[in-house]
């Protein structure tokens, strides 16, 4: 075993408790930092969390916190963050790209013998990536100007003709978010690169896609598409499609997930890099919506309602070439993680929904706005 003792931040959560899971298998110890965020965990401690991980209640942002986390560790997984679609911006940085700066700070001063970080990116990096226009080629994707958005014209198009372009898988290269949330996380990139690089410290980035599977907090209605159009679907409400429910998106089950942040801990190849972590295959909104409602023997249909989130990115659809290089791919097939996440849920019992108080609020906050029609 290349590592002693593992600290995973935002271990309490999806897709640090299932990476527990496996580093406990292969007979690491752990130990966890979380505050235990109120809006993914309203009932405290959730019981999947294995006795014999030391679990720290503490806020990664917060120095006395996060040193305590860190120290009598040798390699750490930062997962803890800020995620959801409201304009609290500072939010994000604060959370998620301040508390990577504070890492590398404390682990300085502090001489602390961390042998390895990895980091959790997001797919949200990439942004809208490259499009592809059948008659000018690749381009660079801009944001969508509000006024198309409100037109209710939802393909980017090309910068050349104006016609309507298609998206190109994405890869490491790319970094162009549009949302607050993926600022966060390309600072953490840079962090990472440079600072880890100069302190000798290796690093690893993972760009993960759309994670389902069991253990996805319910709660959290402003963002995550299973859950909102789940906890829909089990109190008889449509699930609501954004745009025209055909941007294409990339999903990929937690135990994948799981299986490549333990690749690339103990894989030496990974070290300084990014990578992508999904299926690098793409699903309709729509199609994804009607996967759930079959899982769920529903015979509601999806409501596109002609509303649209600000700084949503259209399709992104992600190669996993990098890191399938490293021996990984893929296990869980969308169906498969889908039924998991089912029966996940019905074993929490009946299951509230907020997303319509979300939703209002989205709106009352202009995140979420509707088409004009003329
Ligand atoms: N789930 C996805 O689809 C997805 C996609 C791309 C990237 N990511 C990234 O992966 C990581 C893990 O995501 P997840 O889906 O497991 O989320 P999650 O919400 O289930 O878990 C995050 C955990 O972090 C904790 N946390 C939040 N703020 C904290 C703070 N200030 N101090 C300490 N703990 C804090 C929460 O209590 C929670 O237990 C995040 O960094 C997220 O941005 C997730």
């Amino acid at each position: 075993m290349k590592y002693h003792k593992v600290l995973v931040t935002g271990g309490a959560g999806f897709i640090g408790s299932h990476t527990i899971d496996l580093l406990l298998k292969k007979g690491y110890s752990v130990k966890i930092l979380d505050n235990l965020q109120e809006r993914v965990h309203p009932k405290g401690k959730p019981d999947y969390i294995p006795n014999e991980v030391e679990f720290i209640k503490g806020d990664v942002a917060n120095p006395k916190d996060l040193l305590k986390g860190l120290k009598g560790v040798d390699a750490v997984y930062h997962l803890a963050a800020y995620q959801d679609y409201l304009p609290d911006f500072s939010h994000f940085i604060h959370t998620n790209t301040e508390s990577s700066a504070l890492m590398f700070e404390l682990i300085l001063q502090h001489k602390l013998p961390i042998k390895k970080i990895i980091f959790a990116s997001s797919q949200a990096v990439a942004g809208d990536g490259k499009w592809k226009c059948s008659v000018h080629g690749k381009f660079w994707a801009v944001q969508r100007p509000l006024v198309q958005l409100e037109r209710g014209e939802w393909d980017l198009k090309c910068p050349n003709c104006g016609k309507p372009a298609k998206n190109v898988l994405m890869t490491e290269d790319i970094a162009r978010p549009t949302t607050t949330y993926g600022v966060s996380k390309y600072v953490i990139e840079l962090l990472a690169d440079v600072l880890g690089k100069k302190h000798g410290i290796p690093t690893v980035c993972m760009r993960y896609t759309y994670v389902q599977g069991p253990r996805n907090s319910i709660y959290n209605a402003y963002s995550g598409i299973a859950r909102v159009f789940a906890q829909r679907i089990l109190n008889n409400k449509r699930p609501v499609l954004f745009e025209d429910g055909l941007g294409l998106k990339d999903y990929v089950s937690v135990y994948d997930v799981a299986a490549a942040n333990l690749l690339v801990l103990e894989d030496n190849r990974a070290n300084n890099r990014v990578f992508f972590v999904g299926s690098g295959r793409g699903y309709t909104n729509l199609s994804f919506a009607k996967i759930i409602l079959r899982m769920f023997d529903s015979s509601l249909e999806p409501e596109i309602p002609g509303i649209f989130r600000l700084g949503d990115t259209r399709s992104t659809v992600s190669s996993i070439k990098a890191i399938s290089k490293l021996g990984w791919k893929p296990k869980v097939s969308l169906e498969k993680s889908m039924q998991q996440y089912k029966e996940y849920l019905e074993s929490l019992g009946p299951i509230e929904d907020r997303s319509d108080e979300a939703f209002k609020k989205m709106m009352a906050l202009g995140v979420i706005r509707k088409t004009k029609k003329t």
